[in-house]
């Protein structure tokens, strides 16, 4: 982990930026930076979420504050949390944007395709600048999806972790896939840094908190 700076170089109309900065700081899809813009009074850093590569830095997931600007210098700390990780003989990949749009599971498209894998990305948000082999359908083909895939990764946010859990097991012959990984969505302000607690999520009988120990969990833990 590494505290250091980087510059905003381009904003783009969705709220995601292009932000410059030490290559070691690049987050793994799933894995978050903190970043808070340099003299701002903004009391909080926030999490920025890998989406694409870019030139000497990537490409944040939106959103991002509306403050950020070309030239905004952010003060970043990280790669923090648990990102990802696809398993090496995965060739049926489905990325789930269970609520929200698919860019924090943008990052994985690249890495499945480069292990020669199908890729199924669930989402009801419109998206583009999809590589044409990537299939999209709507978040409702789930289950089916599931049954498809040999690894799936999710993006939900900590108010629809139910829902989530509700849906999977309304299948009830789901098979439950260790590889699965979802990516809870919630506030992480401190980052593991003050221990606040304000991510706390209940996996299993247990809080865990986002921040260090996800925000990316396996799907078992979950049911
Ligand atoms: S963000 Fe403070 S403990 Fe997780």
């Amino acid at each position: 982990m590494k505290l250091e700076k980087g510059i905003i170089k381009e904003t783009f109309l969705d709220g995601s930026v292009r932000i410059e900065c030490p290559h070691e700081l690049i987050p793994a899809p799933g894995q978050y930076l903190l970043a808070h813009a340099n003299a701002s009074d903004a009391p909080l850093a926030d999490p920025v979420f890998f989406s694409h590569s870019a030139p000497n830095g990537f490409v944040t997931a939106p959103p991002t504050p509306n403050s950020w600007m070309p030239g905004t210098i952010l003060n970043l700390r990280g790669p923090l949390g648990h990102g990802f990780a696809i398993p090496v003989a995965a060739r049926k990949i489905a990325l789930i944007a269970f609520d929200d749009y698919p860019a924090r599971l943008h990052g994985l498209i690249p890495l499945a395709l480069n292990q020669n894998a199908e890729v199924v990305l669930l989402c009801d948000s419109q998206v583009n600048d999809l590589p044409e082999v990537v299939e999209v359908q709507p978040v409702k083909a789930m289950q089916d999806i599931l049954l498809w895939a040999d690894y799936a990764a999710v993006d939900v946010s900590r108010g629809k972790v139910n829902q989530l859990r509700e849906k999977i097991m309304e299948q009830g012959h789901v098979r439950m896939r260790p590889e699965a990984q979802v990516l809870i969505r919630t506030q992480m302000p401190c980052g593991a840094l003050a221990e606040c607690g304000v991510c706390a999520v209940t996996i299993g009988h247990y809080w865990k908190m986002a921040c260090k120990d996800g925000p990316v969990f396996g799907l078992n833990e979950l049911l």
